[in-house]
Parts: C-alpha cells; sequence; structure tokens
C-alpha cells in the first residue's frame, strides 16, 4: 500500500484496548442526559438570533434542515463507535478506514472544531452574564464586555469563564452524571418556559414574508451572504456535540439498542425543542427586534413584559453553558492526545500529570489561545469556522461507514445505521451543501487551516507517524 494511504486496521484500534475495556454501566436514559448536556448550549440560546437575521422566519426550516444532516451523521457515529470503541472519534474512524492521509486532516478539521466551539460557547456565556449581572443592577463598561468588532476592547467574561473551565479540568474534574442530568433539566426547563411564554405571543403577521431572503444562500446589497441554508449552515451548531455519545459507546449496557435510543433520541428531541423555540421566538415579535441581541430569548422575554422569566433564562444559560465549555475542552485535550500517541504530534502532547491524571500543558495552551480568541472575536465568524471543522469531520465518518460496509461486510456492529446507503449519501451530501452554505471568508479560512495543517503534516507528522516503518 502506498505510504500516503498507509492505515491502521481495527484489529490494531481494538486490541490496543483489550484488558482495559470500561465496565458497562450505561442505559439509554443516560445517553439521552449525556448527548442533551453537551448539545444545547450558545447554539440555540444565542446563535438563534443570527439565524434568523440571516434568514427571517424561515430559520424554522434552517433548524429542520440543520437537524436531519445532522441526525444522519449521528446514526453514522453510532455504527463506526460500536464497531470501534476507541478513543479519537472521527480522527481514528478515518485513520482505519480512509488512511493517515485523510485523517490527518479530518484530525486538524477537528482541532479547529473543538476549539472554535469552545470560544464561541464563552462569548455566548458572556452575553446572558452581562444581561443577567444588568438585571440585578450591576452594568459592567462595555470596553471590558465587548471585542473591538461591537465598540469594545476584550470580552472580559468569556476570557474568564475559559480559565475557570480549563482550571476545573487541569484539577481532574470529570463530568459527573448526576450533575450533568440536573443541568440538562435546568437547560431544558429554562428553554420551556421561554416557550410557555413566548408562544401565546405568536401572530402571523410576523411570520411574513416567511423567507425574506430566499432558501438558498445569495449575497445582498450589504455583502452579506444571506438565505435558509446560510442560516442552516450558522444553526448546524446548535446541533452538535452528540459525539460525547458515541464515545460512550464501550460503557454502555446494550449497545445495539441504548445507543440508537440515545443518539436519535437526543437529536429527535433537541431538533422538536429547537423548533418549538424558534416558532415562538419568530411568532412572538419580529426577528428585527432580537436579530442581534448577545441574549436573545432574555431580550424577547423582557419585550414581552416578562422581567423575571428573562431572568430566570438568564441565570439558566449562565449556569448550564460550562457544561459544554467542559465537553469541548475535553474532547480538544483527547484529541491531540490521541494524534501524538499516533506520533503525528509532538509526544510531549500526550503526557498527563502523574497526580490529576490530566494533560495539565496541552489544557493551559488550548486555553490561552481559545480565551484570546473569544476576548476579540465575533460570535458568528468563529460559530461558522467550527461549523467548518464539524462538516469535515461528519464527511468523513460518513464516508467510512459506506467504506467499512463494503470493505468490511462481515465484522461484527454492535449498531447497524438503518438504510445505511441512504443514510450515508444524505450526510455527506447535507454536509457538503451546508458547507457551500457557510461565508466564503469562512470557506477560505478554512482552506488556509489546512493548508496549514498539511504543510504541519509533511514538515512533521509524516516522518513522525507510528507507521512510518512500515
Ligand atoms: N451544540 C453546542 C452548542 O450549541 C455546541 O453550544
Amino acid at each position: 500500500m502506498q505510504s500516503w494511504l498507509r492505515r491502521k486496521s481495527i484489529d490494531q484500534v481494538t486490541v490496543h484496548e483489550e484488558g482495559r475495556r470500561l465496565v458497562p454501566t450505561l442505559s439509554w436514559p443516560h445517553l439521552i442526559a449525556l448527548g442533551i448536556g453537551a448539545i444545547v448550549g450558545t447554539g440555540i440560546y444565542t446563535l438563534i438570533g443570527v439565524g434568523a437575521n440571516l434568514a427571517g422566519p424561515g430559520v424554522l426550516l434552517s433548524f429542520a434542515a440543520a437537524g436531519l444532516v445532522c441526525a444522519c451523521a449521528a446514526l453514522a457515529y453510532a455504527e463506526m463507535a460500536t464497531m470501534m470503541p476507541a478513543a479519537g472519534s472521527a480522527y481514528t474512524y478515518s485513520y482505519i478506514s480512509l488512511g493517515e492521509t485523510i485523517a490527518w486532516v479530518v484530525g486538524w478539521s477537528l482541532i479547529l472544531e473543538y476549539s472554535l466551539v469552545v470560544s464561541t460557547v464563552a462569548v455566548g456565556w458572556s452575553g446572558y452574564a452581562v444581561g443577567f449581572l444588568h438585571g440585578l443592577g450591576i452594568d459592567l463598561p462595555t470596553a471590558l464586555t465587548a471585542g473591538p468588532h461591537a465598540g469594545g476592547i476584550v470580552n472580559l467574561p468569556a476570557v474568564l469563564i475559559t480559565f475557570v473551565v480549563a482550571g476545573l479540568l487541569m484539577a481532574g474534574t470529570k463530568e459527573s452524571a448526576t450533575l450533568n442530568a440536573m443541568l440538562v433539566l435546568i437547560k431544558i426547563i429554562a428553554l420551556t418556559v421561554f416557550v410557555v411564554i413566548a408562544l401565546p405571543h405568536f401572530e402571523t403577521a410576523h411570520m411574513d414574508p416567511f423567507m425574506p431572503f430566499g432558501f438558498a444562500k445569495s449575497m445582498g446589497a450589504d455583502g452579506v451572504e444571506r438565505g435558509v441554508m446560510a442560516a442552516a449552515a450558522i444553526i448546524f451548531f446548535a446541533f452538535y456535540g452528540f459525539d460525547a455519545i458515541s464515545t460512550a459507546a464501550e460503557e454502555t449496557k446494550r449497545p445495539e439498542r441504548d445507543l440508537a435510543i440515545g443518539i436519535v433520541g437526543s437529536m429527535v428531541g433537541c431538533t422538536l425543542i429547537y423548533v418549538l423555540v424558534a416558532l415562538a421566538a419568530v411568532g412572538a415579535m419580529s426577528y428585527t427586534v432580537f436579530g442581534h441581541s448577545a441574549e436573545p430569548l432574555a431580550l424577547i422575554l423582557r419585550e414581552l413584559g416578562s422581567p423575571g422569566a428573562a431572568k430566570v433564562i438568564g441565570a439558566a444559560a449562565v449556569i448550564a453553558l460550562p457544561t459544554v465549555l467542559l465537553a469541548f475542552l475535553y474532547g480538544q485535550s483527547r484529541i491531540f492526545f490521541v494524534m501524538s500517541r499516533d506520533g503525528l504530534l509532538p509526544r510531549r502532547l500526550s503526557t498527563v500529570n502523574k497526580r490529576t491524571g490530566t494533560p495539565i500543558a496541552t489544557t493551559l495552551l488550548t486555553a490561552l489561545l481559545v480565551a484570546a480568541l473569544a476576548g476579540v472575536a465575533r460570535l458568528d465568524e468563529i460559530a461558522a469556522l467550527a461549523n467548518a471543522g464539524t462538516l469535515a469531520a461528519f464527511t468523513a465518518v460518513a464516508v467510512c461507514l459506506l467504506v467499512l460496509r463494503k470493505r468490511e461486510p462481515q465484522r461484527e456492529r454492535k449498531f447497524r445505521t438503518p438504510l445505511a446507503w441512504v443514510v450515508g449519501p444524505v450526510a455527506i451530501l447535507g454536509c457538503l451543501y451546508l458547507f457551500w452554505s457557510l461565508p466564503s471568508k469562512t470557506q477560505l479560512w478554512f482552506c488556509a487551516w489546512n493548508a496549514l495543517g498539511v504543510l504541519a503534516y509533511l514538515a512533521y507528522g509524516r516522518r513522525h507517524s507510528r507507521l512510518a516503518a512500515g
């Protein structure tokens, strides 16, 4: 085999895990809580405003389109995760199915995804924290609560929350199932409160025109690309995080049943909640009122004359969004860890602290970069770039699903994606269409990031890879 396509076998990955099997203790309710904990975050709490600005009331369709693509990708993840219960998710599946070079590109894209999700969620958290403090009569100066694009100097709350979460991780904090379940409940109750209050204010007049900027992405006179699909490409952010479920495959009691229910259940659950929240939001008032807000859901409730409920939403966001930060910052260190264990990144990146068992240096380095970005960047721009990285990974996982169905049809699959030859292509084409719908600037940034990645691979990874000898 040409060394550009050198790849690992499934046995290499799973045998590596022999004798270190995790105890299967989880069943589907745990998995649904795990999934919703990592999925519900800044996407629904903040980016809904950005999406409404790009699509008008048609943002409802944006949610449905992004949800469908994610559901198909999630099913592909479930099959891969049960076949190869090993760390590294899309990167590891690609290493086995598509070879090292593609795996590198996927890993490099995952680094972009995980870091930028942390920055985005930190900025989204800051919007709610500042609004919540304002409600308590505490006003922080704009210079310290917004980046230069919004007339400030640095978004200090976003920087601070990143370091707080990184600190927790470095101290060895693990997500506790009970705490996670409580925070999931808080997030869901807050969104339910929002729907119950806003939905009765629904007016059909607010839905007209339904798609003021059309369906496909198109350039407006002001140089901004809008449309239902342009919004879907941003709203996509709200749906991912379910790879948290697939990484728990090994710990699941009945993966063939529980994984399917966990992944599909949390995706369907989130899509339903999201469409209801979006319907309540765009029906209750013109999207032009909340489209630019840093805390759109709280703003809508205040405008509707419910300041108390607005405070509840703000408090829920402030308390519960950090779990998304924790999940992705943790995921980031895991990706570094696996890539460095394979020799593609320097070995130093996979050293863990003896006392806490966590990769302190890597976490700190990641936190520094992510916090610097969160301090000055624009929410929609970093979210779009995070989405580009994620779309690359999702596409790769769906391709892996199809490649392995052909190459290893006999291998045991504890969970089989139903209608794989429909679901796989829908995931691939859907991801490509969403990628095309991203702002052109984002696509350029993504290509630049991967060009840098390919240079890094040629300069280092290719020669230091543990497969280099074989
Ligand atoms: N889906 C996660 C969120 O919306 C990343 O915050």
